[in-house]
């Protein structure tokens, strides 16, 4: 990734939104009261919130647009869809929501839930659901930059959306259950999305105890004419062998698949002291960290956050890891967290600063961070689909870090990084195991 011939085509760099040229835009407010009370409603207001603070552009800089949750090479590569019955002020269908203007387009109209819950394999919530997102990855969109390594991306970044999207949806009083086993190609004909460029990754389902869907259309291809992404595409076919085969092929074997979870009982509790739209609106990655130590309580706090329960029909607890490099009280070393003891383990003590920015490819944030955080999982005991569910749960835990450590005030980034260097780092303790995702938390540096 950091060779110096390897040069990035810049004229071709992809469109960051998926724009529909031949839909009407139905605009959606930006106006939302966060310090009213949750009402448990959905309704149109319910969807205009949950998609902005998930996927909605925050803030422009340097012509760029970026959006609610982080993304590798801010290049947005992940887009929302609602599947609803009908609610108050949005009448049943398809749609799609477009961060470019903050509009849905109606892509189908009519209650097609039935769909999602075929797929599901009858999964209860997604049968409850008067509304259920999709989130879709689009290769290329991040592929033009990292190559096949881009299929990991997809989990990463829907997993920052998602930690998002989770805690808004919390906030509002909404039950939300990510569902990560469906049969895949159902959803994606839903969607009228070729798998080959773009492929569902991720269901959401908001609400609960909605009265059946009446009937299930038929989903016929739209054809519908979308903006160019950029002048030509490479194929990456890893990627698209690597979605073949983690895909499921009808509900029967996304229930079969997602019975090998077990059920999480944990009470959800909130990610942030202030509603978590005000701290989505603070939040933009660190580029440069301070050095400054951060105390022992708020390392606490956010290891405690970051792996705060979320309802998910199959979660995989990755073994976190830590290199701590200025944390009040606490000696500088590596550490292994214990989730259920909420304890750290000291594996190696010492100043491990030049290792973390050697690790996260050379990057000076690692190393400036109070401490990076990495999940690892043996992906051995996990099939293909697990792998799917195994990237997106840590990287949910890590969105919810950054959540947690812009709420305390402090900066956060996600970060990339050498593998097996990692592993063999954190050696003996992380044998056997892989890297699913790293997060360096820290005083953001000021001028
Ligand atoms: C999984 C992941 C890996 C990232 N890796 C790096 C990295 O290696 N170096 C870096 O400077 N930023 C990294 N970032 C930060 C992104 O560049 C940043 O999220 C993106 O530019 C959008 O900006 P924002 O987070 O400020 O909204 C990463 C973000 C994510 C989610």
């Amino acid at each position: 990734m950091r060779s110096s011939t390897r040069t990035l085509d810049w004229p071709n760099q992809p469109l960051p939104f998926k724009i529909y040229t031949s839909l009407a835009p139905m605009p959606l407010s930006l106006t939302f009261d966060v310090s009213s009370p949750p009402t448990g409603e959905i309704d149109l207001n319910s969807v205009a919130r949950l998609a902005y603070f998930s996927n909605g552009v925050t803030r422009v800089l340097h012509g760029v647009a970026f959006r609610a949750a982080a993304c590798t090479g801010a290049l947005f590569h992940i887009e929302v869809y609602c599947v609803a019955g009908d609610l108050d002020e949005l009448e049943a269908g398809v749609y799609h929501y477009g961060a470019h203007d903050n509009a849905l387009r109606q892509l189908r109209r009519g209650d097609f839930r039935q769909v999602l819950i075929d797929a599901s394999g009858q999964e209860p919530r997604v049968a409850g659901a008067p509304l259920t997102l999709v989130l879709t990855s689009t290769w290329w969109r991040n592929a033009w930059k990292y190559e096949a390594r881009a299929y990991r991306h997809a989990f990463w970044d829907a997993g920052t959306l998602l930690a998002n999207l989770l805690s808004v949806a919390d906030g509002q009083g909404l039950p939300a259950r990510l569902i990560v086993g469906f049969a895949d190609s159902p959803v994606n004909q839903l969607l009228d999305v070729d798998p080959d460029q773009e492929a569902a990754i991720a269901l959401v389902a908001i609400g609960r105890d909605a009265a059946p869907p009446r009937d299930s259309p038929p989903t016929p291809p739209l054809n519908l004419p979308t903006r160019p992404l950029s002048a030509h595409q490479v194929a990456y076919p890893q990627i698209t062998a690597a979605h073949a085969a983690s895909s499921l092929p009808d509900g029967a074997a996304a229930a079969g698949w997602r019975a090998r979870f077990p059920v999480r009982r944990e009470a959800r509790r909130p990610i942030t002291d202030e509603p978590v739209e005000a701290v989505i609106l603070r939040r933009g990655s660190s580029r440069r960290f301070s050095q400054a130590a951060i105390t022992l309580d708020g390392l606490r706090t956010l290891l405690a956050r970051a792996t705060c329960a979320f309802d998910c029909d199959a979660f995989v607890a990755c073994d976190l890891y830590l290199i701590v490099n200025a944390v009040d009280d606490l000696q500088p070393g590596a550490y292994a967290y214990s989730r259920d003891t909420r304890t750290l383990e000291l594996l190696k003590p010492g100043d491990h600063r030049p290792m973390a920015t050697y690790l996260d490819l050379g990057q000076p944030l690692a190393g400036d961070a109070a401490f990076n955080a990495y999940w690892l999982v043996n992906l051995d005991v996990l099939d293909n689909r697990g792998y799917r569910a195994a990237q997106l749960s840590a990287a949910i835990e890590a969105g919810q870090l950054y959540l947690a450590a812009y709420g305390l005030g402090l900066g956060a980034t996600g970060l990339t990084f050498f593998d097996d260097d990692v592993t063999r780092f954190f050696e003996p303790h992380a044998s056997g195991k892989s890297v699913m995702f790293l997060t360096a938390v820290g005083h953001p540096f000021r001028r």
